[in-house]
Parts: structure tokens; C-alpha cells; sequence
């Protein structure tokens, strides 16, 4: 069976199936925005949705991403391969195209993902998450010292605690020795939890957060480290 990696920036059938039969099949609930917000972000002209589909126009694996402007930024929200199609090199090839694509259309920028804790316990939907950090060190990834934690869809009660933020592809610019640009990285996520949250509250996490982000000579990254 051959398959084709297709582009879509606005909701269509495709959208649709990579949300429901993919998407919701691979992420928990609170990991994942609902099919209407990624749906807006589409047709808001800052999202993008990369799909490998089969030869009957199925999809097997996709990645959305979201790009923050302001930050340069572009965030791989989503990366799911179906169960089935898990462990064929089908993930692997979309991430690097797909992180290539927006390096180069974004340039200069960063490219980042977020991962659940690697000590998470494996799940037989969701995938395993250490199995996962090295599939993303794997394309070269590098994790991110900050104590990170992905926004709550609604509202800070449903943040996601003690994630990883990876980053996949960094200008040189944005790069300061082992260093990543702390600025780009603060607009990012001053954007990220205004959008998911509704607002940037000084709580105890996203202070620490900040700390992290603003400290001089930009935000150290490298291998995970427990
Ligand atoms: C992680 C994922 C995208 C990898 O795609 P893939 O096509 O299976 O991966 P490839 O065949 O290119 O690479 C194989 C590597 O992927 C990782 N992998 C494969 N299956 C996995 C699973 N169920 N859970 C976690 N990682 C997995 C492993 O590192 C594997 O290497 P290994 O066999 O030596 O352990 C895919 O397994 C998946 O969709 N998992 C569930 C959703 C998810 O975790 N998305 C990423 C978070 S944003």
C-alpha cells in the first residue's frame, strides 16, 4: 500500500477524520482541544494539518501545528500515527517533514512539542511516554530546562503538570550557544496560556515558569534529565 503526505489549512472531510479516528483515539481528553477550536485555528489562517493518507485517501498519521507570530514560533500541537500503523517509520518521516516544511517557511523560527512526563505510566491508546521522548530525540529533539506545563483548555484547573517542552528545529538566531532565545519563548507562552486559559494569571506555577524563561542567556536545553 503507497502513502502520500497532503497538506490542509482549512476544516475539510479529511480534517474531520484525522480528528476523530486519529486525534481522539491518541490523546487524553485534556491533552486535546476539541475538533471545533482546531477547526477555528485552521480557518483562522495560523494552523496547518499535515496527513499521510492511504491509498483509499484514508489517514494513517497526521500533525497539526499552530504558529505564534508574534514569537516566531511554531508549535507541533498534535503528532498521531493510528494503532495500527505504530512502530513502521510512518511517524518518523511525517515529524521530519513536517518540522522541515515549517523551517523553512517560517524562517527564522523555533519549532517546538510538548510531551507528558516520561515517567508517566504507558497507556495502550496513548503510547508509551518514554518510548515517545526517544522517538522525538530520535529526530534530534532537545528538551527545554523549564518546569513546564501545557496551558488548561478552559481554564488554569486543567493544566497538564510536569509535560516536557521539546524544541525540533531552532534559527540560528534564536540560538545563544546551548541557549534558546528566552524572549521568543516568554511571547510564546504569554500567547499559549491566553489563548487556552483566557488570561495570564501570576500563580505560583506560571511564575516559576516565567523565572525560567526570562533567566539571562536564554533557556538552557539538552538531553532529559530527571
Ligand atoms: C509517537 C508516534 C507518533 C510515533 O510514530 P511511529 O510511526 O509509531 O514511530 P516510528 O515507527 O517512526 O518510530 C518508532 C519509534 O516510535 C516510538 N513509538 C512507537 N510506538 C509507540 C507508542 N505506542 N508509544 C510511544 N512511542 C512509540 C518508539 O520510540 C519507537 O522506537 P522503538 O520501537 O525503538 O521503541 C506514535 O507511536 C503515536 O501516534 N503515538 C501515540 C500518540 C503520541 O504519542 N503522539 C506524540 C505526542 S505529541
Amino acid at each position: 500500500m503507497g502513502f502520500t503526505t497532503v497538506e490542509r489549512t482549512g476544516p475539510d472531510g479529511l480534517f474531520t477524520a484525522v480528528y476523530r479516528d486519529l486525534f481522539a483515539r491518541s490523546f487524553p481528553p485534556e491533552e486535546l482541544e476539541s475538533e471545533e477550536a482546531l477547526a477555528a485555528a485552521l480557518r483562522g489562517g495560523a494552523a496547518n494539518l499535515f496527513a499521510v493518507v492511504d491509498d483509499a485517501g484514508a489517514p494513517v498519521a497526521a500533525a497539526f501545528g499552530e504558529w505564534s507570530a508574534d514569537a516566531r514560533v511554531q508549535l507541533l500541537t498534535y503528532l498521531a500515527v493510528g494503532p495500527g500503523a505504530r512502530g513502521g517509520g510512518i511517524g518518523g518521516r511525517l515529524l521530519r517533514e513536517a518540522v522541515a516544511a515549517w523551517a523553512e517557511r517560517r524562517d527564522p523560527c523555533l519549532v517546538v512539542a510538548e510531551i507528558e512526563d516520561p515517567d508517566a505510566p504507558a497507556h495502550d491508546d496513548h503510547g508509551d511516554p518514554r518510548r515517545r521522548l526517544a522517538f522525538y530525540e530520535a529526530a534530534g529533539a532537545q528538551v527545554l530546562e523549564v518546569p513546564y506545563f501545557q496551558p488548561g483548555i478552559g481554564g488554569p484547573g486543567r493544566r497538564v503538570h510536569g509535560m516536557l517542552l521539546l524544541v525540533l528545529h531552532a534559527a540560528p538566531q534564536l540560538r545563544h550557544g546551548d541557549a534558546i532565545d528566552g524572549e521568543a519563548l516568554r511571547t510564546f507562552m504569554e500567547d499559549y496560556l491566553e489563548a487556552a486559559e483566557g488570561a495570564v494569571t501570576a500563580d505560583e506555577a506560571t511564575t516559576r515558569l516565567f523565572a525560567a524563561l526570562d533567566r539571562p542567556g536564554g533557556v538552557p536545553l539538552g538531553p532529559w534529565r530527571r
